[in-house]
């Protein structure tokens, strides 16, 4: 299926969120965009979070503007105060959350370990992974309370492999995939399915600045992709969107990878 065809594709078949609460994070842009889309064409009501104010709007406009129902809350997912508003403020307009995204992540410019700065090291694990960690924490608590939810985290095919130059953002999300199988663990039983996402390379503004930083990386990466191209960001949410609908209601604590071959070799 040729990327344009697949843009176009914004529902799973048969998916339908009619009813639900959908709170995405790093909704202002690229993965996180589309899967909050996708839900609110799907007929949910979704809560737009995200650091990038402008953006935030603009996907909540967005789905408003299709005929769905949105709220755009401003935060910043490594502040614990913020991430505890952003669920309270979900609760308060919409009465409940029955599903979270959590796509907010950062790629930073590559280094090897050897040569890898503190602050970078700093800056990725703190919105790859605790940044992930406190979304699920009020996002669990919510669910406990209810007794019913999904969540899908966003992972990379660099949560299963190495990444040569890009080590701690492989080591952001092997750890994802920590967090997600503990929490899916721990909710088992209360009605609660935790999953990720592991995505190959996605037409996304990140992918655009990583080989803008870096021109020969597309090439490179295409080739990594036996499909031999790469996503687009609708495919992505279509795996998304399954995850949290009931057709996936035994899949927990899985890793479920969408990246046109890239793990398999
Ligand atoms: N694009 C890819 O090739 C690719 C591949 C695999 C996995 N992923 C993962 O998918 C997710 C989304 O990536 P994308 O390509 O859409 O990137 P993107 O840069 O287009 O969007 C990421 C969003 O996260 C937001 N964000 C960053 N820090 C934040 C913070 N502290 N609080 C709240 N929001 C914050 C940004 O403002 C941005 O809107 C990330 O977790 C990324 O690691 C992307």
């Amino acid at each position: 299926m040729k990327g344009k065809k697949v843009q176009e594709q914004q529902i799973p078949a048969g998916v339908s969120f009619a009813g639900k609460v959908v709170l995405v994070t790093g909704a202002a842009s690229g993965i996180g965009r589309a899967v909050a889309l996708a839900f609110g064409r799907a007929g949910a009501a979704v809560v737009v979070a995200d650091v990038a104010v402008d953006g935030g709007h603009s996907t909540a406009a967005m789905i408003v503007e299709g005929g769905g129902k949105a709220l755009f809350v401003a935060t910043d997912v490594t502040q614990g105060s913020e991430v505890a508003a952003m669920v309270d403020k979900t609760v308060q307009r919409y009465g409940r959350l029955d599903c979270a995204v959590n796509s907010a992540g950062l790629f930073e410019e590559g280094s090897t370990l050897a040569e890898l700065d503190e602050a970078v090291y700093d800056r990725v694990m703190d919105v790859n992974v605790k940044g992930a960690w406190l979304s699920m924490k009020y996002q669990l608590r919510q669910m406990g309370q209810q007794g019913s939810g999904a969540i899908v985290n966003l992972s990379s095919a660099f949560g299963a492999v190495g990444a040569p130059g890009q080590g701690v953002y492989a080591a952001s999300k092997h750890a994802l995939a920590g967090l997600t199988k503990s929490a899916a663990l721990e909710h088992a039983r209360d009605g609660i399915r935790v999953n990720a996402v592991c995505a190959g390379a996605v037409r996304t503004p990140m992918l655009a600045r990583a080989v803008g930083r870096e021109p020969a990386l597309e090439k490179k990466l295409r080739a990594a992709h036996p499909m031999g191209r790469f996503a687009e960001p609708a495919e992505i949410a279509h795996a998304v969107l399954w995850l949290c609908s009931e057709q996936a209601s035994f899949v927990t604590g899985h890793e479920l990878s969408v990246d046109g071959g890239f793990t398999a070799i």
